[in-house]
């Protein structure tokens, strides 16, 4: 098992999307036991969803691939910014980028979130950014690593917290 990590370009939105539909639907309740075809119309029929991905790659978006020894990708994670008027889920302010993430998931719990994830935050601070946001729900265990890794919660809702890291 070996991976590496590239950046993110605009021939990647396919597979950052299939990522944003693993992410947003982590349970499979939403479109679970679709065709993944069906479950992309599904989980992006929430503008708020679609819009983590919505005309990728554009101003200030940027994002890392995990790719297998052949190329293959494996996972993704990727941050952009929002405004007021059409926030994401993670919003805390036009001039912080929000994260979001997946991993295929024959790949998960070997280590390729933590290394994306660290990845991003990195290139977020040499963007020039001193602070990255993400929403999480809160039963799903990504919450621990974004905790192990420094984000610390600033909102909770119903079903989701807003967790933030300054860099
Ligand atoms: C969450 C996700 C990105 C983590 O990536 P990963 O490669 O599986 O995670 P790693 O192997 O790097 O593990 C890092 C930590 O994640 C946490 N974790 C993530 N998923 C977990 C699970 N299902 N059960 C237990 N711990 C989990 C653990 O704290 C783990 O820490 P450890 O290494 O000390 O055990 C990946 O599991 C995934 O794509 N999940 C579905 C999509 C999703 O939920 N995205 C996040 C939406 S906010």
């Amino acid at each position: 098992m070996s991976f590496s990590l590239r950046p993110a370009g605009p021939q990647d939105i396919d597979f950052l999307t299939d990522m944003l539909v693993e992410a947003s639907d982590w349970q499979g309740v939403k479109s679970g036991g679709l065709p993944q075809q069906d479950r992309r119309v599904t989980v992006l029929a929430d503008p708020k969803v679609a819009g983590y991905i919505d005309g990728w790659l554009r101003d200030g978006d940027a994002g890392v691939v995990a790719v297998d020894s052949e190329h293959r990708p494996i996972g993704a994670s990727w941050t952009r910014l929002f405004t007021k008027d059409a926030p994401a889920f993670g919003f805390v302010s036009p001039e912080v980028p929000e994260l979001a993430i997946g991993i295929v998931k024959s790949w998960r719990g070997k280590g390729i979130g933590r290394r994306l994830l660290r990845e991003v935050v990195t290139m977020t601070g040499l963007a020039g950014y001193d602070r990255l946001s993400l929403s999480v729900d809160v039963d799903n265990p990504a919450k621990q690593l974004y905790a192990s890794e420094g984000f610390e919660v600033i909102e909770t809702r119903p079903t989701a917290v807003t967790m933030l890291k300054t860099l």
